[in-house]
């Protein structure tokens, strides 16, 4: 899981990092403006200061700031367990728009696959993910991944599977995957690719984010369920 140790800079240098002071800071959080979203992160308010309307005051300042940009989403991820987090979200008119699961896959070595590179235009999803940020997967971002050859799939067995890999921007030799379960043998077959990818390519992590469970294997932990908030902004 990512820190604020891990991302202060980062999100200092993208700007719209939003702090509340009293004296000192007292909540922060980071929006990133993209294709039509807004995407709200790492909203943290000190434990002396809470419950006194300080988050919400940080999100609909974002969602502000959105508006004028003439943007229709906001989105935030939050733990399936943080219950607080997501009656605030609910207070603030958030749904759940999606749940995703994180699993952590070990590299290893392995022939057992059979995949295909390619544009899956016709089975266009709605986000993928880039650095732990679900990003509007349009026709346009589609190509230019599949150009990229980060978008894979199987087909050889019921439903199609695909998977879209990305490099984490925060973390070394972490591979990001976007996996969409069609089959399960499908599934194994991306699965099995993905973890000679990373040997191959010396990734020490693998993170694989999923809207499906995915089959039980001992090199696959299943580590936390997310509800991806989204917020109409009118
Ligand atoms: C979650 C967190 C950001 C809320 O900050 P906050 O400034 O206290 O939130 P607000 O005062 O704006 O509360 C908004 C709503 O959230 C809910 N809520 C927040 N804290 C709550 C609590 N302790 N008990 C019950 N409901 C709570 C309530 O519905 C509240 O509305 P209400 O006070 O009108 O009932 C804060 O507790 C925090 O920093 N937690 C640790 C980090 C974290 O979980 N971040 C969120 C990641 S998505």
């Amino acid at each position: 899981m990512i820190t604020f140790q891990d991302v202060w800079d980062y999100w200092l240098s993208e700007g719209n990092l939003l702090l509340i002071e009293k004296q000192c800071p007292v909540g922060v959080c980071h929006a990133f403006f993209s294709k039509n979203q807004v995407w709200i992160e790492g909203i943290r308010i000190n434990s002396n200061f809470r419950r006194q309307g300080l988050a919400s005051e940080l999100v609909k300042h974002v969602e502000s700031l959105a508006k004028e940009k003439q943007i229709l989403f906001s989105f935030m991820l939050i733990d399936n367990e943080n219950s607080l987090s997501l009656s605030m979200a609910k207070n603030l008119n958030y749904h759940i728009f999606q749940t995703w699961n994180f699993y952590s896959l070990l590299p290893q070595f392995n022939n057992n696959h059979k995949i295909q590179f390619g544009n899956v235009i016709n089975y266009a999803k709605t986000h993928y993910v880039q650095s732990w940020r679900w990003l509007v997967l349009d026709e346009e971002t589609l190509l230019l991944l599949s150009k990229q050859n980060k978008i894979i799939f199987s087909d050889v067995s019921g439903d199609i599977s695909i998977a879209i890999l990305t490099d984490s921007e925060h973390f070394d030799k972490t591979l990001i995957v976007t996996l969409f379960s069609g089959s399960q043998n499908n599934t194994l077959n991306l699965v099995s690719y993905i973890q000679n990818y990373g040997a191959e390519k010396n990734y020490k992590k693998i993170q694989i984010l999923t809207k499906e469970k995915l089959p039980l294997l001992n090199t696959l932990e299943h580590k936390i369920t997310f509800n991806l908030m989204q917020k109409f902004l009118h």
